[in-house]
């Protein structure tokens, strides 16, 4: 029961505790557009909103063959609590999935997280003080930076081209934030096959960011889904594989494996290692004993090899689908042409606003994630994140036309009220070639 006067009774109607959350969930904020996904899962609906991989190309006799394998040898050891580090032989295995990447390092500096979204919660809670700033590409990692928020730091974005976080803006951004007196803590960054943006950093580039990092003081979180989901010529190596002290480096199986496991990692500097391993008993206490040792068991007797390299096919068809997609029927617009991971990234005509469009294109039974998501500054309203990862390439290419339907409505809408009002814009040519594309 609640006394007159009480401290419930400074809440409001939808929520009598309002008064006592932390200060930090003033971040926590449901997406304005998750109600719209909602009605997206529809199945008449295509989706090219979600980031979700295709798990139905996992063979399910490799999964179900490594459970029953574990259950039956290690049952005991499976069901039981583990170490807050992770499982040794797995943290071994994980040495072996880095190398294709570059990245050479010790077991010992490896933790293995619920996810990697777990290992970036970590990170975050042992480096951000309330007020420190984050630097992030802009756009960026839309639940990384709801994490950072959660902190209480602000995102700072760092624009990109299509080779990625352009070095000299970085320098800019740094020098800027010095002389206002702000802390900047670290640069998250995704150099490969970025999500949402699709772009890859290059290589002279990756150098040039770690020695601005390095002069800086400013360590890197270099997080790394897609690295190994390639349609052609491999990416640059890892920045972690140039970088040992500057560098906390995250991975995880859900892109290459599986998500529903919730296994990824970090590998870190020692001192760092030694805080995240705290960090992680504090939270979890260990991570999923069962999880980890199905995957070291997977790793052990599946061609875990060939099997990334059936995901690799499957995206690289679909990926093909959504740009030819895109090139028949919204040919006037430009767009990044990833080589590898899981998204494009979309620039609508000027004046267009995907995310006011948005619910015109659900009625229209198409769902996308407006490029606002991306940005913790309101700025992205001209974009749009497309993702090929789920649907068949049959719907993608459904899915794009219905999109191009939409756009063209919504032009059309503009160019109608051109010059007579409020809504009026300036017209279009809907003949100029795909122009070249720019992030920023
Ligand atoms: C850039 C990036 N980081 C982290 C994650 C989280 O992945 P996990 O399933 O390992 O938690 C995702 C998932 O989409 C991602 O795109």
């Amino acid at each position: 029961m609640t006394e007159q006067g009480s401290p419930r009774q400074q809440g409001n109607n939808l929520d009598p505790w309002y008064h006592h959350y932390a200060q930090r969930t003033s971040g926590l904020a449901a997406s304005e557009v998750r109600a719209l996904f909602a009605v997206a899962s529809r199945p008449e609906v295509v989706s090219l909103a979600g980031g979700m991989p295709y798990v139905a190309a996992l063979p399910d006799d490799l999964v179900v063959g490594a459970m029953d394998r574990v259950m039956r040898e290690q049952g005991p050891v499976a069901l039981q609590y583990g170490s807050g580090q992770g499982v040794p032989a797995l943290r071994e295995q994980i040495l072996d999935v880095m190398a294709l990447e570059g990245i050479s390092g010790s077991a010992d500096d490896v933790i293995v997280t619920t996810g990697s979204q777990h290992a970036l919660e970590l990170f975050s809670k042992l480096f951000i003080d309330p007020g420190d700033v984050v630097l992030a590409e802009g756009p960026s990692y839309v639940t990384a930076m709801v994490i950072f928020r959660s902190y209480q730091a602000e995102v700072d974005h760092v624009p990109m081209d299509e080779h990625g976080l352009i070095p000299e803006a970085l320098r800019e951004h740094i020098a800027r934030l010095k002389a206002a007196g702000r802390r900047v803590k670290f640069l998250y960054t995704v150099p490969t096959f970025h999500n949402p943006a699709g772009v890859t950093l290059s290589w002279e580039r990756r150098l040039e960011i770690l020695e601005i990092a390095r002069q800086n003081d400013i360590l890197v979180l270099e997080d790394n889904p897609y690295g190994l989901l390639y349609f052609g010529d491999k990416p640059p190596a890892a920045m972690r594989s140039v970088e040992r002290d500057g560098v906390v480096y995250l991975g995880t199986f859900s892109k290459t494996l599986a998500p529903g496991f919730r296994v990824g990692w970090a590998l870190a500097p020692h001192a760092i290692r030694e805080k995240l391993i705290l960090a992680n008993e504090a939270a979890v206490l260990s991570p999923s004993s069962f999880s980890q040792l199905v995957i070291s068991e997977y790793l052990r007797n599946a061609d875990w090899r060939g099997q990334i390299d059936t995901f690799r096919g499957v995206y690289r068809e679909r990926k093909e689908a959504m740009i030819s997609a895109l090139q028949e029927h919204l040919p006037e617009l430009s767009w990044t042409n990833p080589n590898g991971g899981f998204y494009v990234w979309l620039t609508l005509p000027p004046h267009l606003d995907s995310k006011a469009m948005l619910p015109r294109a659900v009625t229209e039974l198409v769902a996308y994630t407006p490029g606002t998501a991306f940005y913790g500054d309101g700025s992205g309203a001209q974009n749009i994140r497309l993702s090929f990862c789920y649907p068949t390439p049959e719907n993608i290419k459904v899915g794009v036309r219905r999109l191009a339907n939409v756009i063209n409505g919504e032009q059309d809408l503009l160019d109608t009220f051109a010059g007579t009002g409020p809504l009026s814009a300036p017209r279009i040519s809907r003949t100029s070639p795909n122009p070249p594309t720019d992030l920023r």
